[in-house]
């Protein structure tokens, strides 16, 4: 009778052990973009995301072409859907992005060149929406991509066109009038690898702290590749956490091709892949953990995103018309090296 016990006490903390995902060995949050309607589809991802991970994304459905399609009327129903999934499978929800150069309704061209009715846009959109979600969502991609996509220019968008480089400042403070408690970004890529990008990225950060502009989060987008080297990466995370603000991985995924992030193209260099890298592209994933770990403190970390966790899903293979292997499951839905490496990166 008490071996009987025994034996179905190991049972039962073995099946919750293999119920473990890698938000159970961090000690910040762990997500990964989705959409809901492809979950709704797909439940297989659907059930490993929940096991593996507390935040979600959306990887489009929050972005501005889908909640204001059309000129005048707010479409609130795709991210409601994200605020049910993640209030039904206990997930952060992390707001992306609300002022972005791409993804905008095509009827915004009609404003561009009026920097009153811009800004007022801006306004009304970033009070609605972010007031609509306020203590619902927990953080927001404020301004996407402000910088150029190399080099140490600003990026020259129709916010920026028609209201300079003021456009941060503004959407930032629209969006703590509408949500004091959120946490908010600015957001990027390539800060982790071009050096006069994220220069160019801190000083803006320390303009708008001089100007005591609302700003908590510094996103790191880390689309990487296995050639960049950890120590660069270091250095932009020490650099990054050194502003005081909370640091987000947030679209991490890591290839082993070259892309080309002007023409949305890119160098196939591997056809397949081998044992060897998949191994090495694991100890890619474990070396960016705990680089995390060690270069940022503890009260900064808002978390690591994948953007998207499985190679059947990832963006990468279609928008840079690539074969590549980018994330820590594969096609078949199975975990990967670099999904044991990113876990003992954690530390486990
Ligand atoms: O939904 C429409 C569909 O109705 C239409 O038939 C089809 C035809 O092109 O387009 C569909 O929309 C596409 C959407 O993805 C959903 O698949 C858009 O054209 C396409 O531009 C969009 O691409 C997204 C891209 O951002 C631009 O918004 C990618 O999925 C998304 O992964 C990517 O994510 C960005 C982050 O937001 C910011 N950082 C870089 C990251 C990767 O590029």
């Amino acid at each position: 009778m008490k071996h009987n016990i025994l034996l179905l006490i190991t049972l039962f903390s073995i099946s919750l052990s293999a119920q473990k995902g890698l938000k159970d060995y961090a000690d910040f949050p762990i997500g990964s973009a989705i959409s809901t309607w492809g979950y709704n589809r797909d439940t297989v991802s659907r059930d490993i995301h929940v096991r593996e991970f507390n935040s979600i994304t959306a990887n489009n459905q929050m972005k501005m072409a889908s909640i204001a399609r059309e000129k005048g009327v707010y479409n609130f129903d795709p991210a409601d859907q994200m605020v049910a999934f993640a209030e039904k499978y206990n997930q952060r929800l992390f707001g992306h992005a609300l002022v972005w150069h791409s993804s905008t309704p095509a009827w915004l061209s009609e404003i561009e060149n009026n920097p009153v009715a811009l800004d007022s846009f801006m306004r009304d959109y970033i009070h609605k929406y972010v007031g609509r979600y306020k203590g619902k969502v927990d953080g927001w991609d404020v301004v996407n991509e402000a910088m150029n996509t190399a080099g140490p220019g600003w990026r020259e968008t129709i916010w920026y066109k028609a209201l300079g480089k003021e456009y941060v400042a503004k959407a930032l403070r629209y969006a703590h009038e509408a949500d004091p408690d959120a946490v908010l970004f600015v957001n990027d890529f390539n800060t982790e690898r071009d050096t006069a990008k994220l220069h160019e990225t801190l000083r803006m950060i320390k303009w708008l702290q001089s100007e005591k502009v609302p700003i908590s989060g510094l996103g790191f987008q880390m689309h990487l590749r296995m050639d960049i080297p950890n120590e660069t990466i270091e250095y932009a995370l020490k650099k990054g956490a050194e502003t005081g603000l909370m640091i987000h991985l947030s679209e991490v995924d890591i290839i082993f091709n070259t892309h080309d992030d002007t023409q949305g193209g890119g160098k196939q260099l591997y056809d397949d892949i081998t044992p060897e890298m998949l191994a090495a592209q694991g100890k890619k994933y474990e070396d960016i953990v705990r680089i995390y770990r060690k270069v940022v403190p503890k009260s900064q970390q808002y978390g690591i995103t994948f953007w998207g966790y499985s190679d059947r899903s990832s963006w990468i293979n279609g928008f840079f018309k690539l074969k590549d292997w980018p994330t820590i499951y594969d096609a078949n839905m199975q975990p990967k090296p670099a999904y044991e490496g990113f876990k003992r990166g954690l530390g486990k």
